[in-house]
């Protein structure tokens, strides 16, 4: 318990430090302010998110700071670096990988996106006029609950993207219910 509580005061103190005003937290600002997990010796490994219990315990901005920073990580660095395909710009290659930006229709709710991530996704699908028929391939066996939320709520937060947070618990849901299917 006692390690689990370090990391999340840190981030409470991170989020409260760097910004003036909580309730109006510029989304993209707050993570790249400070770091918000980091490795302490007695701690998990780097790079080990914070388990579902301590994640849960953070206020909402917290939790808002926590994912952003971890969907950034999982983003560009994850075995399948969602950046490779879709850009760092969040804009994808069209014809061959859809952007990211502005797509709350395709992603749908945090479930649906959640399982994009988790089944992976083929088959044809219009994005900005543009037909994709392209072969994503699942990442549920590599990416924790806490990652995949972490990455959905990244794309859903930034680019000017602005679609709301993900929880672990809709990552949860997801994989008990595929919603794809
Ligand atoms: C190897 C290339 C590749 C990588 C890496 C990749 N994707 Fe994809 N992604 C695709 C393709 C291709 C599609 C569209 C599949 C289709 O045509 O049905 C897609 C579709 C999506 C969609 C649905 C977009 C929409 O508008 O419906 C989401 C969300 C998504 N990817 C998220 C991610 C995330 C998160 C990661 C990293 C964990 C990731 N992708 C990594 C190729 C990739």
């Amino acid at each position: 318990m006692r390690t689990i509580m370090i990391p999340a005061s840190m981030l409470l103190l991170a989020a409260c430090g760097g910004t003036p005003t909580p309730a109006e937290t510029p989304k993209d600002e707050a993570p790249k302010e400070e770091p918000t997990a980091e490795p302490k010796d007695e701690a998990k490994p780097a790079g080990d998110p914070t388990d579902a219990a301590s994640f849960d315990a953070l206020d909402a901005d917290a939790k808002h700071a926590f994912l952003m920073k971890k969907g950034e990580e999982v983003y560009t660095s994850s075995t399948l670096a969602c950046q490779t395909c879709h850009g760092a710009d969040g804009k994808g290659t069209p014809p061959a990988f859809p952007p990211l930006v502005g797509q709350k229709d395709m992603m749908g709710d945090c479930v649906n996106h959640a399982a994009i991530v988790i089944y992976g996704l083929q088959g044809e699908i219009v994005v900005d006029g543009q037909t994709y028929n392209g072969v994503m391939t699942p990442q549920g066996d590599m990416l924790d609950d806490l990652q995949i939320a972490a990455v959905a709520t990244y794309e859903r937060n930034t680019w000017g993207n602005a679609f709301g947070d993900c929880t672990p618990a809709d990552v949860a849901k997801a994989r008990a219910e595929n919603p794809l299917k």
